[in-house]
């Protein structure tokens, strides 16, 4: 006998995005009601799984980190993407930078929040690192087995100088061009190589297009790329080397695992 077909069920809308292969590949999990699943949720996602499966108590107390090195990271997100928009206005000659700069800060739409953002985020960099390096110096996690990272911190720490001063030429105004005069000349005291690394800095005598151009591309694309790399470097070796260290272990809860 021929099987009687119910008819096909009316779905919502609800539904029909819900049970789509989009919607699915996705969200591969409905809503978690066990252990399992929620930890399922979390290391079958990409950006989830970035968080460590667990923190102990004195990692989130914070008073102990301050979140320097989180707000740190926080400002060089907001410097990536307010950089990447400056980008779109600006061209790095030296007949076009300054006056971009004016443009930007009076006719571009919200350019001139992005500018500040861009400034003030930079400057605030510099100094929560700053700050988190005399934390993580303090607390004494530079101590085995967090030595390693210690080094990637401060690599980390001359890369943000390293954008701080690049980034200082872009707007070709007299403070920017006479700061890097002063810099390069510095530079050229240093014994023997001194007058080496003033030319690569300058890639001539004197602060002028070949400078600029050199800068911009530091400032914009050799630094950015070797930052992601150095910092996602120094997050793995915080989850390698067991989390955040602890406060000394005769309080109980700070020993390494
Ligand atoms: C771009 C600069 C940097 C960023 C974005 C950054 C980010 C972070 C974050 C998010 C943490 C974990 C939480 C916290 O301590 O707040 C951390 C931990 C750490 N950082 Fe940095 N950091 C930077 C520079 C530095 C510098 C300059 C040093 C030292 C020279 C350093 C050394 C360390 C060490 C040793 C830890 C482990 C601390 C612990 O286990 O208590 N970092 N960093």
């Amino acid at each position: 006998m021929a099987e009687v077909l119910s008819p096909k069920k009316k779905r919502s809308w609800k539904e029909v995005i819900t049970e789509s292969a989009v919607w699915r590949s996705f969200f591969r999990h409905g809503l978690p009601d066990n252990d399992l699943d929620r930890s399922l949720v979390i290391t079958s996602n990409v950006f989830l799984h970035l968080h460590p499966v667990r923190v102990r108590k004195h990692g989130v107390r914070i008073t102990y980190t301050f979140g320097l090195g989180g707000l740190s990271f926080f400002l060089y997100l907001v410097l990536g993407i307010t950089g990447a928009i400056l980008m779109l206005d600006y061209v790095p000659s030296t007949s076009r930078a300054y006056s971009d700069i004016v443009r930007i800060q009076s006719q571009v739409p919200f350019g001139g929040l992005l500018r500040n953002l861009h400034r003030w985020g930079a400057e605030l960099m510099v100094l929560t690192v700053f700050l988190h390096f005399c934390r993580v110096f303090y607390t004494g996690a530079y101590k085995k087995p967090r030595e390693f990272n210690w080094i990637v911190g401060i690599v980390a720490g001359f890369i943000t100088l390293a954008f701080s001063y690049t980034g200082y030429l872009l707007p070709w105004d007299q403070l920017a061009y006479w700061g890097i005069t002063v810099g390069a000349n510095i530079a050229s005291y240093a014994p023997l190589v001194g007058p080496y690394i003033q030319r690569l800095m300058l890639g001539g005598a004197t602060v002028g297009q070949p400078a600029l151009i050199r800068f911009y591309a530091l400032h914009c694309f050799i630094l950015p790329v070797v930052s992601a790399m150095v910092l996602a470097v120094h997050f793995w070796r915080i989850r390698k080397d067991g989390g955040i260290s602890g406060p000394p272990p005769t309080t109980g809860e700070g020993e390494e695992a």
